[in-house]
């Protein structure tokens, strides 16, 4: 697709008018269930957690700066790799609707908008996150940064915002999935999301997908166990979060943090580990919860995957990879896939 330029009316646009942030959360259901999914959790052995309650704004804060650690090579490996390929990206796709699940503080992406811009592509930005505050701070400094950029931010779950997408504007969509954040979903949780993905796509629509790979144990423990401490205050702050939002007494100081990576089912497994015996009571959950001294609660998966494995994957959903990039570790990949048949069609 050539080149589109832009028109130097756009430039005209003030903040107000380029920037549009819906809220596509807290509805009476979720409200009715809120918490379900901890109870649920808590209630069952062994014990585990919704990754989702790491994501308050300390764990926000906390992730961020996970992914500035030296152990913690995921980040600054895909970021190289989007550097490198975020034209052959944008030359590919063209002028398009970019909808980037999970966009945070949208520093990667800033790669793939320079990349557009650079081109003169038109573009249309459709950040989707849970955290609201997030994402109107980056959504503001990319409309200081990106004068003609126009953002839509969705404040949602990403299941929700991808139900209520309206039909693209632009030529083409991409949907954008970056950090390896899938390998923090179960295969059934996995398998859900893609196929969704996939049905909201059109023919010809693009989907960028950053995979962490498989790798030896000690590299991987190393990311997950810093030396500094980080990822034990971020799994730690989730218990924080539950006593701030169900009025719990967690007492921070009688769990521990502990990750391993479990080589059969090639997936990193993040646990609180309680230090005594003790009960935990969550008030506004009418939950008592008692633990044993050693007893664990899962945390998060993080799964590594085989690049090859999940190419075959994704076609069997309707996702041809047409490139993949990976380093020179081979430790981390991007897969840009294109859907290969109609809307709503599996
Ligand atoms: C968000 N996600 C991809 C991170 C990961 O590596 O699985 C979360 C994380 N947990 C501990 N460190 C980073």
């Amino acid at each position: 697709m050539p080149p589109v330029s832009q028109t130097a009316a756009s430039n005209r646009f003030s903040f107000e008018e380029r920037l549009q942030i819906e809220y596509l959360l807290d509805n009476y259901l979720e409200k009715q269930n809120e918490g379900k999914d901890v109870i649920d959790g808590l209630t069952q052995s062994p014990k585990s957690l919704p990754p989702r309650y790491f994501y308050d704004s300390k764990g926000s804060q906390l992730f961020e700066q996970i992914c500035a650690l030296p152990e913690y090579y995921p980040t600054r490996t895909e970021a190289a790799i989007l550097q490198q390929y975020a034209e052959k990206i944008a030359k590919i796709t063209g002028s398009c609707e970019l909808i980037e699940l999970g966009s945070g503080s949208s520093t990667k992406t800033r790669l793939l908008l320079d990349a557009y811009s650079a081109l003169n592509y038109p573009l249309r930005y459709f950040p989707i996150d849970v955290s609201g505050s997030i994402l109107k701070e980056s959504a503001y400094n990319l409309l200081k940064d990106y004068a003609t950029l126009q953002v839509h931010g969705l404040v949602s779950t990403y299941e929700r915002a991808l139900s209520q997408l309206k039909p693209s504007s632009l030529p083409q969509r991409i949907i954008v999935f970056l950090g390896s954040t899938i390998g923090n979903f179960t295969p059934s949780e996995c398998d859900r999301f893609i196929s969704q993905v996939s049905t909201t796509l059109d023919r010809g629509d693009y989907f960028l997908l950053g995979i962490d790979l498989q790798k030896p144990k000690h590299i991987l423990e190393a990311a997950y166990n810093d030396s500094q401490g980080i990822t034990t205050a971020f799994n730690l702050n989730i218990l924080q979060h539950l006593n701030w939002r169900f009025r719990g007494n967690f007492n921070l100081d009688s769990f521990s943090h502990g990750a391993i990576y479990n080589e059969s089912a090639k997936q990193i497994e993040m646990y609180l580990v309680s230090q005594q015996t003790q009960v935990v009571c969550l008030e506004t959950l009418d939950l008592l919860v008692q633990f044993t001294a050693g007893e664990k609660i899962l945390t998060e998966i993080s799964r590594k995957f085989d690049r090859q494995k999940l190419k075959d994957y994704l076609k069997t959903k309707g996702l041809k990879v047409i490139e993949s990039w990976t380093d020179s570790n081979q430790w981390f990949a991007l897969l840009l896939c294109r859907r290969e048949i109609n809307k709503n069609v599996f």
